[in-house]
């Protein structure tokens, strides 16, 4: 089985960094399960996310009790370690190949993405699936490549929501299955390429919406700038400005996960050549802030697809990005802003126009 960086779905794949775990794509596995020497699979959950989701005939060992519990781990044939997102997994398979295991490898995106990728009967995790204590839901919307977000206290029953699309049926019904209060809806900036729903969240459901300070907004919200918090139940969201893609961008972080919007994509970043955008603070947000988190902490932007130079993947690593990312592999800041500035395609028609409506509303 090639555990190769080229199965990845990634047009702008680099190799990965030296001694770094090897990792494997859903497609990769898929082909790998079928071939003469299926891997053996290895999900390193904790034992309440098991019921959720699993693939089938997997080796069950919590990643904390891996290393009293490896004996269990067979060492002639290849292991696959998964998890939900890949992170969990990259640990799981680097504690492996560095205890004498030679065929090991992590399956990137984890199950979330080799469900949607490979195989529907696989379940994605349902709204309130909990993630120690904190309710993490991701919204893709098919037909623009955007994400949104909601993040829950299920003790406090109080939820938060990221960078809505106007289409907000998916929210309300998550919200109302739930029985949840929305505290705060939340856009990480001015978005340029779809109309932002939180206007219609707000008057569905009364939450006040945060923006940065720098946003030229007109309808009521309040302000968020560096070093904000957020609160929802007893967790909160902190907040980092992150100026770039726009002048108004915000990296939110939970835990041990931020929401990039489009300073960081992955496998690129929201471009800067349109509205009021600048490569050179986009550098400096990337470089004294996103990087400065540490390489396992989780990575959920705004867009998916193509455009933004991965279609499938839906979220990532710190880690990872920082070693394949083609924004920040150019090199040097010079390389950088000519990356930046060079190549891009023309301003979308309707631009200008989508970026007043999502001011004025
Ligand atoms: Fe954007």
């Amino acid at each position: 089985m090639s555990t190769d960086s080229t199965l990845l779905p990634h047009p702008f794949v680099r190799p990965l960094r030296e001694g770094g775990v090897s990792l494997i794509s859903s497609r990769g596995l898929a082909a790998a399960l079928q071939g003469e020497d299926p891997p053996e699979l290895l999900d390193v959950r904790p034992s309440t996310e098991r019921p959720l989701a699993r693939l089938p005939g997997s080796l069950h060992i919590p990643l904390p009790e891996l290393p009293k519990r490896s004996g269990e781990v067979p060492k002639n044939r290849t292991v696959v370690v998964y998890c939900q997102f890949g992170n969990e997994a990259r640990r799981g398979a680097e504690f492996l190949s560095q205890n004498g295991w030679t065929r090991v490898a992590a399956l990137e995106g984890g199950i979330d993405e080799y469900s949607r990728i490979v195989d529907p009967t696989v379940p994605r995790y349902p709204a309130g699936a909990r993630d120690r204590g904190l309710v993490f839901q991701q919204f893709p919307r098919l037909n623009s490549g955007c994400l949104a977000y909601l993040v829950g206290d299920p003790v406090n029953r109080q939820a938060v929501i990221i960078d809505p699309g106007r289409e907000i049926d998916p929210y309300l019904e998550d919200l109302g299955q739930l029985g949840w209060r929305l505290v705060a809806i939340v856009e990480t900036h001015t978005h340029a390429d779809h109309l932002a729903g939180h206007s219609a969240l707000h008057l569905r459901t009364d939450a006040p919406i945060f923006v940065s300070k720098r946003s030229p907004a007109s309808y009521p919200h309040r302000e968020l700038e560096e070093g904000s918090t957020l609160g929802f139940g007893s967790e909160e969201l902190t907040v980092l400005e992150t100026p770039g893609h726009t002048r108004d961008h915000l990296t939110l972080g939970v835990r041990d996960k931020i929401f990039t919007g489009d300073t960081l994509l992955l496998g690129s970043c929201g471009r800067t050549d349109l509205g009021d955008g600048s490569p050179d603070l986009l550098w400096e947000s990337l470089h004294d802030k996103i990087l400065k988190f540490p390489d396992e902490t989780e990575v959920f932007p705004a867009h998916f697809g193509p455009r933004h130079a991965l279609p499938d993947r839906y979220s990532s690593s710190v880690g990872f990005e920082r070693a394949t990312n083609e924004a920040l592999t150019q090199g040097s800041r010079e390389a950088f802003l000519r990356y930046m500035t060079e190549g891009w395609p023309p301003k979308p028609v309707d631009f200008d126009r989508i970026v007043r409506e999502n001011l004025e509303s």
